[in-house]
């Protein structure tokens, strides 16, 4: 997987006079089974969360509340998403290092996952993670 697997995917957006609503429905706006989901929230100011890659898991992350960076690196490549619209996420596919940065107050991280937690999946060096990126 390259950084420009990653996607930024629109979700609905329903508005009427009293707010409004947006959807996520597995196999619909997103391209996978939903198999876990977590959230992200309380950050301290300057603090970074991520720092790994993961081997399988793809997940699609949007900031419901608040504002942060998703900075995706392959190996070769950087990218940095800015996600403050709870109305669009990124879908980050499996095999990218990942970091999520620049937390805004308040801000609250929704993940969605397409598999269960397996702390094996984890890459947490990212030397390692070239090497397991090289030999694939
Ligand atoms: P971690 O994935 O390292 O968080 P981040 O990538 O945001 O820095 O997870 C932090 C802790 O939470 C770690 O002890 C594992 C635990 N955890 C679960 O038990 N289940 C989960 O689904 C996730 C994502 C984390």
């Amino acid at each position: 997987m390259k950084t420009t697997d990653c996607k930024i995917l629109n979700l609905p957006k329903i508005a009427d006079g009293r707010g409004n609503l947006s959807i996520i429905e597995e196999y619909k706006q997103i391209p996978f089974k939903i198999c876990r989901s977590y959230w992200i929230y309380d950050v301290p100011g300057g603090c970074e969360r991520g720092g790994h890659a993961y081997k399988k898991n793809t997940e699609f992350i949007v900031a419901l509340s608040g504002s942060f960076d998703v900075v995706v690196n392959d190996g070769t490549n950087e990218q940095t998403f800015h996600l403050n619209r709870s109305y669009m996420g990124l879908l980050v596919p499996q095999g990218l290092w990942r970091v999520m940065n620049n937390f805004s107050t308040n801000s609250l991280a929704l993940i969605l996952s397409d598999t269960e937690y397996d702390a094996g999946d984890y890459i947490m060096d990212y030397e390692d993670y070239r090497k397991w990126n090289n030999q694939r």
